[in-house]
Parts: C-alpha cells; sequence; structure tokens
C-alpha cells in the first residue's frame, strides 16, 4: 500500500518536475547488471549523461526485465527481483521510475518512465533481474555404480541442474538422435532430475546427455541449455551358446567308445571381450563344471580318454565380466553323451552260433561214435552164429573144417548169408 503510494506519488513528483519528455535520449550510455550471483543478474542500471542512475523497482516486471537482458546479450529474463535482495545498502539515487515496456523494444531506453532524481522511491527497491545468461552445462550421471547393463533392465540417470524459477523441462538425448529418449518435467526446487531409460536394448548402448529448457522472457519462450558431458552405457546381451562334439572313431550317434579321445566345442553368436565358456556336465551322481577363456567365438574342451565318468548332459554356457559386473548367458541345450565299451570280438550273435554249430559237431561225432562200435560188433559174428554157419554147411555134405570156416567160407559166392540189419548199417560205416 505504502509502495503503492509512494508509486503514484514519484509519478506525480516525476510528472511536475522533470517528465517525460525531457529525458535526452543521446544522453544514453548503455545498460548494465550490478551485484548479481553471475554477470547477467543484479540491480539494474543506466549510464544516463556519463552517470550510472538506477530504476525504481515499483511497477517494474518480467517484460521490462526481458528488454535488459535482450540488450545485454543475456538470454531471456528468469525472474524480476528487487535491489534490497542483492545489495541491503542500496545503490545511487533512483531516478527512472515507473518504466514500463511492450517487451519488443531493443532498450530500456525505448519504454515507458519518468526520469526524476528527486524520486522518493526507496533504494531497497531499486529494480533487478536475473537473466538467463548463457545456461550452465547440466551435469548427467548413472545411478548405479555401473554403467554396463544387461538387456531389459532399467537405466536410471541423474540430471543436475541449477536450481532455476523457470526451470521446465530436462530431457535425455543420445548421441545422433536429435528427439530426445526421455522428458521429465521438473520442479523450481529441484537440483537433480530422474530420467529412465526402461527396458533397454543393445541398440541403445551409446553415449548420453541431457539438456534442460528454461521458461523466460515476455512473452515467454523456452531456452535450451548446452548439453552435459555425454556418459557412455553399454548393453549386454549374450546370446544362447551352440555346442557339438567329436570322437575319433565311429560310434553310434550320441555315444563315444570308452578310451577313446573325444571333444566337445562350445559357441557363441556374438563375441565380448574378456569372456569364457563354462561346461557343464550333470551326471546321475552329481555335476562337474569346467571353464575355457573365449579366445574366439568357440571353444574345444579335449578328452583324451573317454571314461564312465564323461557319461552324461552337457551344457555350455558363456559368461563375461563386465564394468565389474558378471554376465552370463543362458544354458544350451542338453548334449547327451553315453560312453560304451569298445565292440566285443565275439558278439552274442556269434557266440550263439559258435555254440549251435559246436553242438551239431558234437552231436554229429556222438552219432557216429555210436554207430562205427554198433557196427564193429556185428563185424565179428558170435561163436554161435559161426558154429550155426558151421552146422548149414555141414549138413550140406561139405566136409566141415571149423579150423578154414568163418571170414573165407562167407566170401563164398554160392554161399549168401542171412543179412542181419545192424550189418546194413554197418556196412555204411
Ligand atoms: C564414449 O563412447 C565414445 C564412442 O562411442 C568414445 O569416443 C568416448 O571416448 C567414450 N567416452 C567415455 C567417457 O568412455
Ligand atoms: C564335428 O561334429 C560336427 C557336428 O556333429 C560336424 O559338423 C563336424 O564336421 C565335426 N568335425 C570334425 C572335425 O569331425
Ligand atoms: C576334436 O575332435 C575331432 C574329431 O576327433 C578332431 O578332428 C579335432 O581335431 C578335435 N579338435 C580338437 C581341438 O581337439
Ligand atoms: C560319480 O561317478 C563317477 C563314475 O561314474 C565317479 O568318477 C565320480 O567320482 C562320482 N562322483 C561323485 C561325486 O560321487
Amino acid at each position: 500500500m505504502l509502495g503503492f503510494l509512494g508509486a503514484i506519488f514519484t509519478g506525480l513528483l516525476a510528472v511536475l518536475c522533470d517528465g517525460v519528455g525531457d529525458f535526452d535520449a543521446v544522453a544514453y550510455g548503455g545498460v548494465r547488471v550490478q551485484n548479481g550471483d553471475h554477470h547477467c543478474s543484479g540491480t539494474v542500471e543506466l549510464s544516463l549523461h556519463e552517470k550510472w542512475e538506477t530504476v525504481c523497482g515499483d511497477g517494474w516486471d518480467l517484460r521490462a526485465a526481458n528488454v535488459v537482458c535482450a540488450e545485454l546479450g543475456c538470454g531471456v529474463a528468469e525472474s524480476i527481483s528487487h535491489g534490497a535482495e542483492l545489495d541491503p545498502d542500496g545503490g545511487g539515487a533512483i531516478t527512472l521510475t515507473s518504466v514500463h515496456c511492450s517487451g519488443h523494444e531493443s532498450s530500456l531506453i525505448h519504454c515507458n518512465f519518468f526520469f526524476n532524481r528527486l524520486s522518493i522511491c526507496s533504494s531497497q527497491n531499486n529494480a533487478a533481474v536475473k537473466c538467463s545468461g548463457t545456461l550452465m552445462e547440466p551435469v548427467l550421471t548413472v545411478r548405479s555404480s555401473h554403467a554396463v547393463f544387461s538387456v531389459g533392465e532399467s537405466v536410471h540417470f541423474y540430471c543436475r541442474i541449477q536450481p532455476r524459477n523457470r526451470i521446465s523441462n530436462v530431457h535425455l538425448y543420445k548421441h545422433g538422435v536429435d528427439t530426445p529418449l526421455v522428458t521429465q518435467s521438473a520442479d523450481p526446487t529441484q537440483i537433480r532430475v530422474s530420467l529412465v531409460l526402461s527396458d533397454v536394448e543393445t541398440f541403445q548402448q551409446g553415449s548420453y546427455s541431457c539438456q534442460y529448457d528454461i521458461k523466460g522472457g515476455s512473452p515467454p519462450k523456452l531456452v535450451r541449455s548446452p548439453p552435459s558431458d555425454p556418459v557412455n552405457i553399454t548393453v549386454v546381451d549374450l546370446l544362447t551358446p551352440q555346442h557339438w562334439y567329436n570322437t575319433s572313431s565311429d560310434s553310434p550317434a550320441g555315444s563315444v567308445i570308452k578310451g577313446e579321445s573325444f571333444n566337445i566345442t562350445c559357441s557363441t553368436p556374438r563375441q565380448y571381450p574378456g569372456a569364457s565358456f563354462q561346461l557343464r556336465l550333470v551326471r546321475s551322481n552329481g555335476t562337474v563344471r569346467q571353464s575355457l577363456p573365449a579366445a574366439s567365438r568357440s571353444v574345444t574342451f579335449t578328452f583324451a580318454n573317454a571314461q564312465s565318468a564323461n557319461e552324461g548332459y552337457y551344457y555350455c554356457l558363456y559368461r563375461v565380466q563386465l564394468g565389474g559386473r558378471t554376465f552370463v548367458s543362458r544354458e544350451s541345450q542338453p548334449l547327451p553323451l553315453a560312453v560304451k565299451d569298445p565292440d566285443p570280438l565275439l558278439s552274442p550273435m556269434v557266440i550263439s552260433w559258435l555254440v549251435s554249430g559246436v553242438t551239431f559237431v558234437i552231436a554229429v561225432v556222438v552219432i557216429f561214435t555210436v554207430a562205427k562200435v554198433v557196427c564193429n560188433k556185428e563185424k565179428k559174428p558170435s561163436e554161435l552164429e559161426r558154429e550155426t554157419r558151421t552146422y548149414v554147411w555141414t549138413s550140406r555134405g561139405l566136409n566141415p573144417s571149423p579150423s578154414t570156416s568163418g571170414p573165407q567160407q562167407t566170401g563164398s559166392s554160392s554161399q549168401i548169408p542171412v543179412a542181419h540189419p545192424l550189418l546194413v548199417a554197418a556196412g555204411n560205416c
């Protein structure tokens, strides 16, 4: 109220004393801001007749302040304030009062005001401005202690900014992409703004920076800060490895002959420096792991002497340490491997053939032996038979001669003895 009355009074006084029309524009020597926190902020002073004069804060507004900022080459006016906040002791005499600008003037001198050295406007109330100036670079950091991420993770950035009244938005830019990937609004009290890049993909690996906008001037417009220093992030995508086995012999599929050498090769489609392959064998009684550095895309685990302990399901995985974190791929499909005894010389079939063959031979030999024995018995006729024959011949009137009878006699063509069945068989012997 007092200020308002003061302004009216000052205005009246100004009209009475000097008035607007009396001001000599040729006497104008420029504008400056003093005692602010940077070279584009402070109390406004005009050089008139080679003397720095201050401006009364009554009626001082953003439009007038914006004219000052533009004239100074200090961007846009972010805020206005009054001298007491900057310089409690006050400046010199206040000579410009009731400044009124449309906002488009090229200099404060072209705005409407009263020039009055006898102004009663308190020096505590001189006009001040905070222009945007060249906006300070923000500082971008990654919230986590590492800058290497796995596909699908979220990356949390912080963009640190100077607290500003008229800050509007903070943007996250990827190097080489014109539009911001993330935009976050900020409030004036924030000194850092969180920017989240969620569900990252490998193509999002790269260099990032942030920028902020401030709204200023009159009519209001957005002014963008310079970008922060870049921050690089790496996005790791470990693809599932492939694996296969090779063995020296042509053993049946899925198996290795005991004692033979074999090897298992693990291969990855995408390589990272310093990575390694891990081969895991799952046996019926436990799991065995071994690792080899992945100097190239594929690595071969060799086994010189296949034993039953090598039997089981083999899995490959790819692991790498990057930026202090360990990344592990998914395991490959299981590769079953059996270890077989070498082919026996006598297979069961051969053995059964051999057994039946031997049995057959033995049977034949037995039959022949029996037959021979019987046969020999039949060839030597018994005493009774000999006597019977002798008797037969004797009764036919021949001189029996036991000593000369027998085999010699039976060979006689005239005498055909009765054939015995066993003799027939023996004759075939
Ligand atoms: C970020 O990556 C770029 C290339 O992508 C490289 O030139 C720059 O040196 C890296 N900066 C840092 C801090 O690692
Ligand atoms: C190893 O095994 C793979 C797959 O079974 C086959 O493609 C490759 O030719 C074999 N390599 C050798 C050297 O036997
Ligand atoms: C793996 O086994 C195959 C077939 O036995 C052989 O040709 C190849 O040289 C072996 N590779 C290594 C690295 O031992
Ligand atoms: C598992 O069995 C294999 C032979 O089949 C043997 O060499 C190995 O020591 C056994 N492991 C355990 C933990 O019992």
